[in-house]
Parts: C-alpha cells; sequence; structure tokens
C-alpha cells in the first residue's frame, strides 16, 4: 500500500481574525480547524503520517494535538517568515523519506478526504513531480493566482498582492494544497527567496523553482470549489460553517432524512442518521453521534456528541443530549438534559428531568444507568451514579441518589399536605 506523508501549516498568527488564540484552533462544530483538516489527511485510504508546524500560540496548538492526536508530530517555526519557510523546518523530520508528501494549510477545513485521494492518484498517473491543486472561483480574491502557459502547464502562482491587475482577473486560484516528490522536491526549500511584496519565503514559488529544474508540475482543478475555501477571518468562518452544514442537510436530505427548515438546522458531518427521521427547526448537533430510522427530533434539541439514538426515539423540544445512548422507542420530549447516561427501551423521561452527571468539586463526571421499560416522572434529578432496573418507576420530583429494583416505585418528594379552607379562614380574616 501506498504511504504518504502531510505536512500542516498550523504556524500563521491568523492577524484577520482578530483574536488571542490561535487561528487554527478556532472552531466549526465544536472541532479546531486544525482538527478537520487532520482528520481528512487520517482517513486516506493510505498508511499516512502527518507532521503539524506550528508556532503562534505553540503552547496551546501542542496541548491540543496532545490531547487529541498524539499521533501527530510537531515541529515549531519560531519566527513566521512564510508558508515556504514553514514547510522547510519538517524538512529534518521527513530526511531522506522517498514516498509523497501531501502539504496542506491548518486553515482549509472544508477539504474532504475524496478530494485528497483524488488529488494523490492524480499526481501518481501524471507520473508528475509536484501537483497543485488549485480550482476555480468567481471572485477570486485573497488567493493566489493559477499562471498558465499556452499550453495549459502552471507556470506559476502569484499572490493577490504581488498580481498585476490584469493577473487577479485570472479565477483559477491555489487552493494551498500540494503533492510533491519529496527525493526530488525537497531541495527547492533551502533555496526559496524572499524578494516579494510581503518578504516572506512562499511556498508558491516551488512551482517555479520545479520548472527551472526540469520537474514534472501539474495542476488538480476540484471540482467542488466550496472545499478549498480557506479561514482568514472570522467573516470566513460563519461562510465556512454554512458551507459544511448546507453540504452535510443536503446528503442528508438525499439519504431519506426530513429536514423541516433546513435553513435553521445544524448537524455536523460526523453525525449519522436513518432515514424518515424528522429533524424540526433550530436542532443543533455537533461532534459524532449515530441516530436510527424513523426517530423524531427537535424542534429546539441539541446533542453535543457521543451519542446514539435507538430507532423510534422522540429527543424533543429544548432537550439536550451528552455522552448518551438511548435505546430504541424511548421518548425524551420535553426541558430535559441527559448527560453520560445509558438508557434501555421503551423508556419514557417525564418533562423538566435532569441528569446530574457532573460533581463540580472533585471535577468528575459520573454515568447513570436506566433499565428497558423505566418510567421518569417529571422534574426529577437522577444523580450519578445510579441505576434504575427494569420498569421501576419514579415518582414526579424525586431526586434520586439511590439504586432502584425493578418494577419498584421511588419517590422522593415530601407528602402532599393539605388544610381544608385555608382560603376561606383567610378571607374571612380581612
Ligand atoms: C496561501 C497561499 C495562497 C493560497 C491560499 C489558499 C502562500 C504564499 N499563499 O495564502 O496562494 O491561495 O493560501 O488558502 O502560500 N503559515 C505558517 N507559517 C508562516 C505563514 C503561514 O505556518 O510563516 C500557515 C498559516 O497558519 C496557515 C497557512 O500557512 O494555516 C496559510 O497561511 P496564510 O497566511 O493563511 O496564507 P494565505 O494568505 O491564505
Ligand atoms: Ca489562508
Amino acid at each position: 500500500m501506498e504511504e504518504i506523508k502531510a505536512v500542516i501549516l498550523a504556524a500563521g498568527k491568523g492577524t484577520r481574525m482578530k483574536s488571542l488564540k490561535p487561528k487554527v484552533l478556532h472552531e466549526i462544530f465544536a472541532k479546531p480547524l486544525l482538527g478537520w483538516v487532520l482528520d481528512s489527511v487520517s482517513d486516506l485510504p493510505f498508511k499516512n503520517e502527518s507532521i503539524a508546524v506550528i508556532g503562534h500560540g505553540a503552547h496551546e496548538v501542542e496541548e491540543y494535538l496532545n490531547k487529541n492526536y498524539k499521533y501527530v508530530k510537531s515541529t515549531v517555526q519560531k519566527q513566521q517568515l512564510g508558508t515556504g519557510h514553514a514547510v522547510s523546518q519538517a524538512v529534518p523530520l521527513l530526511g531522506d523519506y522517498r514516498g509523497n508528501v501531501l502539504i496542506l494549510c491548518g486553515d482549509t477545513p472544508l477539504l474532504t478526504t475524496k478530494t485528497l485521494t483524488d488529488l494523490i492518484n492524480f499526481h501518481n498517473s501524471e507520473k508528475s513531480d509536484l501537483t497543485v491543486m488549485t480550482t476555480i472561483f468567481d471572485e477570486p480574491f485573497g488567493y493566489g493566482r493559477i499562471i498558465r502557459n499556452s499550453e495549459n502547464e502552471v507556470l506559476k502562482i502569484v499572490e493577490e498582492k504581488d498580481a498585476t491587475s490584469a493577473q487577479k482577473e485570472i479565477k483559477e486560484v491555489n487552493a494551498g494544497v500540494y503533492c510533491v516528490n519529496w527525493l526530488k522536491i525537497k531541495k527547492a526549500f533551502s533555496e526559496l527567496k524572499n524578494n516579494n511584496s510581503q518578504g516572506e519565503y512562499y511556498l508558491t514559488d516551488i512551482i517555479k523553482w520545479a520548472r527551472g529544474n526540469n520537474f514534472k508540475v501539474s495542476g488538480y482543478i476540484c471540482p467542488d470549489n466550496r472545499e478549498i475555501y480557506g479561514i482568514n477571518s472570522r467573516q470566513n468562518l460563519a461562510i465556512a460553517t454554512k458551507i459544511m452544514k448546507d453540504k452535510k442537510n443536503d446528503e442528508l436530505m438525499s439519504q431519506g432524512v426530513t429536514l423541516v427548515d433546513a435553513d435553521t438546522i445544524y448537524i455536523s458531518p460526523e453525525t449519522q442518521i436513518g432515514c424518515d427521521t424528522i429533524i424540526f427547526p433550530n436542532t443543533y448537533i455537533e461532534g459524532k453521534n449515530i441516530i436510527a430510522k424513523n426517530c423524531k427530533i427537535g424542534p429546539m434539541t441539541r446533542l453535543r456528541g457521543n451519542c446514539e439514538v435507538g430507532e423510534g426515539c422522540k429527543i424533543g423540544n429544548f432537550v439536550e443530549l451528552k455522552n448518551a445512548k438511548v435505546a430504541k422507542n424511548s421518548n425524551v420530549c420535553h426541558l430535559s438534559y441527559i448527560g453520560d447516561a445509558e438508557i434501555g427501551s421503551n423508556v419514557n423521561i417525564g418533562a423538566g428531568t435532569i441528569f446530574a452527571n457532573y460533581n463540580s468539586i472533585t471535577k468528575e463526571k459520573k454515568k447513570s444507568k436506566l433499565h428497558n421499560g423505566v418510567s421518569i416522572g417529571s422534574n426529577s434529578v437522577i444523580v450519578a451514579p445510579v441505576e434504575i432496573k427494569e420498569n421501576a418507576f419514579i415518582g414526579a420530583l424525586s431526586c434520586i441518589t439511590k439504586d432502584v429494583e425493578k418494577e419498584s416505585l421511588a419517590l422522593s418528594r415530601s407528602p402532599q399536605k393539605e388544610v381544608k379552607n385555608w382560603v376561606k379562614n383567610k378571607k374571612e380574616k380581612i
């Protein structure tokens, strides 16, 4: 099987974000931009390895990598002298590696594994030494422009800031993704110059370098320009979120899921939903989740990841689920929080039920388990860890802190008191 190594550029400051946080840690569907890029690489159908070039906010980015992507190697670019300089920081880590290297930016979260695979396959079938991914934008402002000759060969890339007004008219742009034969191209990184308007070592100059050294350069045009969308500003971040959401919504509708008002429904690309499930307006689903067929979700429901919802469930308005499994035909219809829980089938959770899963002193989260057929009365609190066995019945307004046996009734509210004629007596005294 082919092997590929990826270098992901993530050292830039992201000045245009006007943020204290490094740009690549800004999130879409609760996952940092860098995470989206790393995942699209790790899902490639080739043996792969990623190297992240970090710099601005290196400490924070490293912390994120250590927590979520332990397998990713990182190298620090102390001064951000440009994208070409950034790649040169990875040269020692790549050493004498003989395969293809994929170079991509940490700020293009919409790139899919399929497109990267197509790029690598194109590079190999063309027997290219350097392939740059391009796309066509009606409004190419801000991107590097692709300069081709009359034979349609890629000659060089000109950055917006260095472009002549004629070059600015070109609509084919640099996606910032490259596949290179490492052994042949690596020398370019010690020969790049910074004689341009920004005084930076541009990665884009490797094209001219490769041609000058008689290596084969190709351009792979990505048919879906939405994938190339790069994040440089908060406006870009909002647009990228919308692109990601619209693509997912479209895919789900094609698979037989009803979205009552797709404009207001946000579903992360990593969520699977079975057919004939209906999603009502203002539903927000982030992270990885599996929702089976024939469910009703929403309106105004939030799933925060790692949730499984079985066939025929109803998860209703103002309900939040996090790290929760709900087996088939169960209902959580109104105003509830279900966190760190396993819920059986045919369970009914009354309105306003809260799973108290978090101890703010110990910072620990604990799990609760409800077996099949359990019924929870409205406004109850289930204090984790507890286990409520088959068909047990919890009276409304109970605070459950101990396990409950099957078929039992558990009640923790105070008994109802009635004072006869209390109102009448009060009024008579006025
Ligand atoms: C870059 C390309 C441009 C392309 C666009 C696609 C260059 C010179 N320009 O422009 O042709 O159309 O991407 O999105 O390559 N970075 C570092 N170290 C640095 C500088 C940047 O790691 O010293 C990283 C940034 O964190 C970012 C990526 O490289 O993830 C791209 O840098 P950015 O400044 O966003 O480049 P663009 O102006 O978008
Ligand atoms: Ca960019």
